[in-house]
């Protein structure tokens, strides 16, 4: 388990983030009022519910229920688990997360020396290009293959020396450092014997989202196997994770129209070269849904790239797939077929910009190659045969996320079928399907629960607080002695004013985050929809707040009395408790 990251640091994460920048990166808003608005991102509507506030660092949906913070919005909005969330928004922030009881996470080996030796590898290797007296192949090579000078030095091409030390005599000098050459796997160890891996070869760094290199790639120079060596799974690069060139596809374009998702390094950096500078490979792998989830956020249109013949179409399919969970119709998704026998890196050379883009915005839409796909050997003029294409479809479509392009395709069908077909039953209250829920969401508990007004003094204190936590300095003086009320939800209340009376600041957010790791988080997130509290006009927040502390006073005495009563003899009674016991049977003031 990784450590605690403590909560004056969400504190002052919540503090130094913008909710507002933050979705309106991905989900474009409007203002209104003092408040910003959208169609929300989590369920299908045509009229924005989907609102974000700025002074509670909040967002809320008054369509589906949907809420939280900006770590709640990551997590539901780019399905990213909490440490990743807290991590993304402290680099927003510039900020370093610190982890409870010491510098070093407690989880696998201490990274950063990693990341440092990637660097002054990638660096050394890059120089290697210009300086090395066999460079000169390296370079013919790149050149032959029609690279640019400078389209090599905006990827950071280098070369590798063909030495079996080259590395490891200049980075590799005491012990600890050649254990973080190996650990990087940017040396292999063998039986002891320890040597560089990469020799003679043009090097491709590959870099995270934030620019780190965290792997290389190796091409040889020329024919020979294997054509490329790559660094192996390392505790900083995951192949299943990592897309090559998003960085630099990023760094060109904040915020891309479009990505383009190829098979090999040198297509991403042939595409850049001339001009399609927003092309991403995969580390021959096959996409994965982690790539997706670091892809989709990243542009409204997602192309995939692939072989004409049979291989490139079955590849396809896979990555149709493995889209399908994450289509929700926010981004279009679309699929290119080139000619057999050609790769992007060859086509864009042999016809130019203009014809390569032509052939994108032709590119197959995601749902005419599902149904191309599935109606394939169909003969849709028969029953049977529609038959047969309703049974193909419909599983495939119970795995979208309800949205406008599970619509579309399961309007296709019905179209194509020739009868209305109908899907798994959204849940009424969510707009989402039971089983399609995130975690996330499930943690946030049935939104249905949020449509009744908080009645119960206890829920009713309790949603005040953490919806406006400025309320608590009407809490002064008054009283509070619940130790008898035996009920989980009081020791949560208390603890939400005492969190507040040392930090009377905290807003909504921050507040909330306090407990995300509890269980009680269910419950906070529960009371901070909106809707509990519609009922209550602004002038009247406060002396509801009042009145339900002084209703749960009231409940207190009486739950004390009770058990007194229960006791032996009112002679073993004290003082205080008799007088106490008076307070509680004479009628409430009110
Ligand atoms: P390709 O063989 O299509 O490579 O493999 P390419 O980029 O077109 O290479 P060139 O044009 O012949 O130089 C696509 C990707 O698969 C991975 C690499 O990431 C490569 O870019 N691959 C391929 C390997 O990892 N190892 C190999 O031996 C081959
Ligand atoms: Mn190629």
């Amino acid at each position: 388990m990784a450590g605690r990251i403590p909560h004056e640091f969400i504190d002052e994460l919540i503090a130094r983030s913008d909710i507002v920048e933050l979705i309106n990166r991905r989900v474009p808003l409007r203002k209104a009022g003092k408040d910003y608005q959208a169609c929300c991102p989590f369920h299908d509507e045509k009229t924005p519910s989907f609102t974000v506030s700025a002074d509670k660092q909040f967002y809320h949906c008054f369509g589906c229920g949907a809420h939280g913070t900006a770590i709640g919005f990551l997590m539901e909005f780019e399905h990213q688990e909490f440490r990743e969330a807290v991590e993304e928004l402290a680099r927003a922030a510039g900020l370093e997360v610190p982890v409870e009881g010491g510098a070093a996470p407690l989880k696998g080996p201490d990274t950063r020396p990693l990341y440092a030796v990637m660097e002054q590898a990638a660096q050394l290797y890059q120089q290697q290009l210009r300086q090395h007296p066999q460079a000169a192949r390296a370079v013919d090579y790149l050149k032959g293959r029609g690279l640019s000078g400078k389209i090599a030095l905006a990827f950071g091409l280098g070369y590798a020396p063909p030495d079996w030390d080259f590395l490891l005599g200049r980075l590799g000098r005491t012990e600890p450092e050649r254990q973080h050459l190996i650990l990087a796997g940017l040396v292999i160890d063998q039986d002891g014997k320890i040597y560089d891996r990469f020799r003679d070869r043009v090097i491709f760094p590959i870099r995270d989202r934030r620019g780190r290199v965290i792997g290389l790639g190796g091409r040889i120079l020329g024919d020979g196997k294997p054509k490329y060596l790559n660094s192996p799974e390392t505790p900083i690069f995951h192949k299943g994770r990592e897309l090559y060139g998003l960085h630099e596809a990023l760094k060109v374009h904040r915020q891309p129209e479009r990505l383009l998702v190829v098979e090999g390094y040198l297509d991403v950096i042939a595409l850049a070269q001339f001009g399609i500078d927003y092309a991403v490979a995969t580390l021959g792998t096959a996409t994965t849904p982690e790539h997706l989830r670091l892809l989709l956020p990243q542009a409204p249109e997602l192309v995939f790239c692939f072989d004409g013949d049979r291989a490139g179409r079955e590849a396809a399919w896979k990555a149709l797939e493995t889209c399908l969970p994450q289509a929700s119709g926010q981004q279009e998704i679309r699929f290119l077929f080139l000619p057999e026998g050609e790769d992007p890196d060859t086509l864009v050379r042999q016809e130019g910009r203009e014809a390569f883009e032509d052939r994108i915005r032709q590119a197959t839409p995601l749902s005419d190659f599902l149904f191309e796909q599935l109606s394939k050997g169909i003969d849709l003029a028969s029953l049977d045969g529609r038959a047969r294409l309703g049974s193909r479809v419909t599983p495939l479509l119970a795995h979208l996320p309800p949205g406008l392009l599970r619509d579309l395709l399961r309007d296709r069908l019905s179209r194509l079928v020739g009868v209305g077909v109908t899907l798994p039953r959204l849940d009424a209250g969510t707009g989402r399907r039971p089983s399609g829920a995130s975690a996330a969401s499930r943690r946030r508990g049935g939104a249905n629960l949020g449509r009744r007004p908080a009645t119960s003094p206890l829920r009713l204190a309790i949603a005040l607080l953490i919806q406006h936590p400025e309320l608590a300095s009407a809490l002064t003086g008054l009283g509070q002695d619940w130790h008898h009320l035996d009920n989980p939800g009081i020791r949560l209340l208390e603890r939400l004013i005492a969190t507040l009376a040392t930090q009377p600041d905290l807003s909504s957010a921050a507040l909330l985050e306090r407990w995300r790791e509890e269980e009680d988080f269910k419950i906070l997130i529960q009371l901070s929809d909106p809707r509990l509290l519609a009922h209550i006009p602004t002038e009247g927040l406060e002396p509801e707040l009042t009145g339900a502390i002084q209703r749960l006073n009231q409940e207190a005495l009486t739950t004390r009395s009770g058990n007194l009563f229960n006791r032996a003899s009112p002679g073993d009674w004290t003082e205080e408790e008799k007088a106490a016991l008076r307070q509680a049977v004479q009628p409430s003031q009110g």
